[in-house]
């Protein structure tokens, strides 16, 4: 067991989908095995896109309980908390926020691109978006933690808590662990619609606790290589989203086959179809079973105790901080 703090936490902001689980949360039940981990809901974060909305951020942060625990993350092994529980991390955030010349976070790219596209939804224009890197480098060094798992497109915002993090320790000569982006192979499920991304806000998803006839709705719905027309022609895997979603979801022998009957138009689309629709049954549906035996208030028992052991390290390095702040 490598002995580098983890961290990874996701915005409660609505509904979980299939896209999270395959992206992030298989990666999260994997690392618990390697290393010591903390997963927590970013709900202050949440806030910042949901102020007007609460009730969005509280029915997920249930959602996305169930959703980690139903997957195989073990609450036992490494705590599940919310955010807002660890008052540590606003106590820190506040030095950190002193120590951030404004440009830092100007550069950010969530914030430059909310600046620079016209379309974006215009309620992010709040400073609690503008200093998002901020909290979330005071999430990271409040637990020790070290290596944060993130996708490509959010690498920068660990480069600025790295940045924060090595001035605190040069101001008050501290040893915080410097925060790394921890990169790791997930693959990524385009919508069932074959858009890039898979998000509630478009519509085009599979949710975690589908029924058996639910889920072989949505996946009869996956967009298919249209060029092929009908069963006499043969089509091309590499041009269809249901392919994708065999590689993530079929052993790769039904995939090989698969594959190659559709290159011989030996296979139609509707038997493609039902071959995935089993691949993902059989793997979704024990979760889908398990998501739906959690209640809200094992949630909170959860929530309860991953804070309570959070806060045990929280206070501790709070304590470091106040000794060398002098504060
Ligand atoms: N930025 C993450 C997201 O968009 C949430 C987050 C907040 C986070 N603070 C963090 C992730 C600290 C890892 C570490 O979902
Ligand atoms: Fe796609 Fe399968 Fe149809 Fe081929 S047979 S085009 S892989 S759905």
């Amino acid at each position: 067991m490598n002995q580098d703090v983890i961290l990874t936490g996701m915005r409660p902001t609505g509904a979980l989908h299939i896209g999270h689980y395959v992206g992030v949360i298989k990666n999260m039940v994997a690392l618990q095995k390697t290393h010591p981990c903390f997963f927590f809901l970013a709900d202050w974060h949440a806030l910042s896109a949901l102020y007007d909305k609460t009730d969005i951020v509280r029915a997920s942060r249930y959602e996305y309980v169930k959703g980690w625990v139903a997957a195989g993350v073990d609450p036992k092994v490494s705590p599940i908390f919310k955010q807002s529980d660890i008052v540590e991390t606003l106590k820190l955030n506040q030095f950190f926020q002193c120590l951030t010349p404004p440009g830092w976070a100007d550069r950010s790219p969530s914030w430059k691109d909310f600046m620079n596209n016209p379309n974006a939804d215009r309620k992010l224009d709040n400073l609690g978006f503008f200093t998002y890197p901020i909290l979330q480098a005071a999430d990271i060094a409040i637990v020790g933690g070290k290596l944060v798992p993130v996708g490509a497109d959010q690498v920068s915002h660990i480069e600025i808590a790295r940045e924060i993090v090595r001035k605190f320790n040069r101001v008050y000569k501290a040893k915080l662990p410097e925060p790394e982006a921890y990169l790791s192979e997930v693959p990524k499920l385009p919508g069932i619609d074959g858009g890039l991304k898979m998000s509630s806000s478009i519509g085009n998803t599979i949710s975690m606790n589908e029924t058996e006839k639910s889920l072989q709705k949505k996946v009869n719905k996956i967009k298919t290589d249209d060029t092929r027309g009908d069963m006499a022609n043969p089509g091309n895997p590499d041009n269809c989203t249901v392919c994708e979603y065999h590689k993530v979801f079929s052993p790769k022998e039904t995939c090989d086959r698969v594959f190659a009957a559709c290159r011989s138009a030996s296979i139609g689309c509707g038997e493609c179809k039902l071959v995935l629709g089993e691949s993902m049954k059989k793997e979704l549906l024990p979760i889908a079973d398990k998501f739906n035996q959690i209640t809200d208030t094992m949630c909170d028992e959860i929530l309860a105790d991953g804070a309570l052991r959070a806060r045990a390290v929280t206070k501790k390095v709070w304590a470091e901080v106040e000794a060398v702040t002098k504060f």
